[in-house]
């Protein structure tokens, strides 16, 4: 069976003289979680947003489903399933949890030419994802403002599932949550693998990685250096590709 979902090959982005990524060949695949990591200015985030239309590749093609697509828009790549979750969430702090989940998208009635929100089968389907995702938050009508980081972080996931997302994407999701939430996120994002969704964590965190990644593929200055499976590797290994340190990045930098 094929789980390839996105397929990225030869992906390069210029600014201008600077490449910030050269010619990525990467595969996303559904039911799995990819750890991607490097140092500050690797690529990571430049990858992410070429991935979720929010940047034109200035090369290479991106292929979901082994069909090539173009994305003009973040628009265009959520209508294709790919949901990215910034580190600053985007959600409304005033609004509950459920007109979050369901915002710009709420299920409406008309009678007599007048919409109606459908509150409650709104709130009916952010409480059983929440249940879903045991996300221990018992009240879908709470205001976010109330929440919690490793919360909040739930929410902005049911609103990924919410939007049938098929890959989701976090860009240091716990950067900011102390150990108990940190935990609890890791555990969401297991969870958004086994219901069959491609995942993309972007960490600095080489505990958190070895703790939730099935694959990790690492960054650095701008082009893929390496990939390994989580039981073919070990943290120190991940370190020193991260540095440069490691004899298979040396080879490769002294090479070109
Ligand atoms: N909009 C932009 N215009 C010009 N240069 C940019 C732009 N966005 C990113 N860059 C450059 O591209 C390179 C890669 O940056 P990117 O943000 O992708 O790194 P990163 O791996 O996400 O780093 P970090 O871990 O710090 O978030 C950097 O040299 C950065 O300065
Ligand atoms: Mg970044």
């Amino acid at each position: 069976m094929n789980n390839d979902f996105l397929v990225a090959k030869g992906v390069t982005k210029r600014f201008g003289a600077l490449t910030a990524l050269s010619g990525i060949d990467l595969t996303i695949r559904s039911g799995e979680v990819l750890a991607l990591l490097g140092d500050n200015g690797a690529g990571k985030s430049t990858f992410i947003k070429v991935v979720s239309g929010a940047h034109p590749p200035s090369d290479g093609t991106i292929l979901i489903e082994g069909q090539p697509v173009s994305f003009n828009s973040p628009k265009d790549a959520a209508d294709a399933g790919i949901a990215t979750i910034f580190q600053e969430l985007a959600l409304s702090e005033n609004l509950s949890i459920s007109e979050n989940v369901f915002l710009g998208r709420e299920l409406t009635n008309t009678v007599l030419g007048v919409p109606f929100l459908r509150r409650n089968e709104m709130k009916q389907r952010v409480a059983g994802l929440l249940d879903e995702l045991d996300a221990d938050i018992s009240d879908a009508e709470a205001p976010v403002g109330s929440l919690s980081g490793g919360q909040r972080q739930a929410v902005a996931i049911c609103r990924a599932l919410n939007l049938n997302a098929r890959l989701v994407i976090m860009d240091e999701p716990t950067a900011a949550l102390a150990v108990a939430e940190t935990r609890k996120v890791l555990g969401l994002t297991r969870r958004l693998a086994e219901r069959g969704c491609a995942v993309v964590l972007i960490s600095h965190n080489i505990s958190d990685v070895f703790e939730v990644a099935d694959r990790m593929v690492v960054f650095r200055r701008g082009r893929k250096v390496a990939e390994r499976l989580r039981n073919e590797t070990t943290p120190e290994e991940i370190v020193a590709l991260i540095t440069g340190a490691h004899p298979d990045v040396r080879a490769l930098e002294k090479a070109s």
